[in-house]
Order: structure tokens, then sequence, then C-alpha cells
């Protein structure tokens, strides 16, 4: 069941991408401003509420490779380079989706495995946009490609870790597990949609 969500997130994401009409600047400032620190928040919040250990491992793993090499600065230097540092217009664009997101740990019931989801489609479908973020760049003038280089191919174990315990978590007890997961991937998918939108 988590595999098909996962294999249907990637489907959209990359129609998402192969549609998008939206200028680059635009696209990796919105991209920006959806996930510089949040995305570490994301991974923050999940921690809390997680029930497998697995999930846990993978989490606490990824959290520290983010922080020691401060992907968020390596982020924020991407944009930068592309001309494309967010500003105000572009925090407004993502805010509501950025804010769903968000409110997927609100519920302590729910918040592990909708933080798994979450993270393990946007883990997953980068192998669609990180290329395409990259080409973007690329185009806009950037000549360093650390941030794109690290969450290309690179991230691929990572893509696959996240998978084994996302399915590990969907076993630990939540009530409609199904919904739950529905519903995060639904929430990354949708970010995704507004970023390229
Ligand atoms: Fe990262």
């Amino acid at each position: 069941m988590i595999q098909g969500i996962i294999d249907q997130a990637t489907e959209d994401v990359r129609q998402i991408v192969e549609r998008a009409h939206v200028d680059s600047m635009t696209m990796i400032a919105r991209y920006a401003a959806a996930f510089a620190v949040n995305f570490t928040d994301w991974m923050g919040r999940t921690i809390l509420w997680v029930r497998h250990e697995k999930s846990r491992y993978v989490l606490a793993d990824n959290l520290r490779c983010e922080s020691v090499e401060d992907h968020v600065g390596m982020l924020l230097q991407f944009a930068e380079l592309s001309g494309a540092l967010p500003a105000r217009v572009h925090f407004a664009t993502v805010r509501r989706e950025v804010s769903e997101i968000r409110h997927l740990f609100r519920d302590p019931l729910t918040a592990g495995l909708s933080g798994m989801v979450l993270l393990t489609v946007l883990e997953v479908t980068s192998e669609v946009f990180i290329p395409d973020l990259a080409e973007r760049a690329r185009r806009c003038g950037c000549t360093n490609f650390t941030y794109t280089d690290v969450h290309g191919s690179a991230d691929i174990a990572h893509s696959l870790a996240f998978t084994e315990a996302v399915k590990g978590e969907a076993t630990m007890g939540y009530i409609d597990a199904e919904a739950i997961m529905r519903k995060a991937a639904d929430a990354a998918v949708t970010l995704m949609r507004r970023i390229y939108a």
C-alpha cells in the first residue's frame, strides 16, 4: 500500500515538473522559501512522534547530516547564486501549503506516520525535481551545484532507507494508516504543485 502511494506521488511530481510553466528564478525562489529551514523542522517534529526504531534511526541520521553539512546554508547559497533568494512574494505563494504540512504535526496520534510519509515522498520524488532544479539554476547562471549534487543521485541511499523505515512505521498500530499516509503524501505533492504552478 505504501509503495503504491509513493509510486503515485512520484508520477504526480513527474507530471508537475514536465508541465511546469513557471520561470526558473521564481521556481527556485519558491522552492527555497518552502524548504530552507522547514525541511529540517519537519524532520525534528517527526522524530518526536515516530514509533518504529528504524524511523528514529533514519531521521536522526539524516538530521545530523543536514546539520553537519549545513544543507540550509547550502540551499540559500544555491538560491543566491541563481539570483533567486526568496522574497516576500515567494513566502506568500507557498504559505498555505507549508502551513498544511505543519498542521500534519498537530495530532500526536498521527504525527509520526504523517511525518515519515511526507519526508519519504519528498526524498523519493527529489530524484525527479532535483535534476530539474539543477538545470534551472544553470540557466540562471549558477556555477556551484553542491546542493543539487548532495541531493541528487548521492541521495538514493537516503530514499531507500526512508522507504524501508516508513513501511515499518505503518505497522505500528496507527488507526486508519492508509488515510494518514494518503493525506501526508497529498500534502507533499500539493506543495510541489504550488512551487511549479
Ligand atoms: Fe538536505
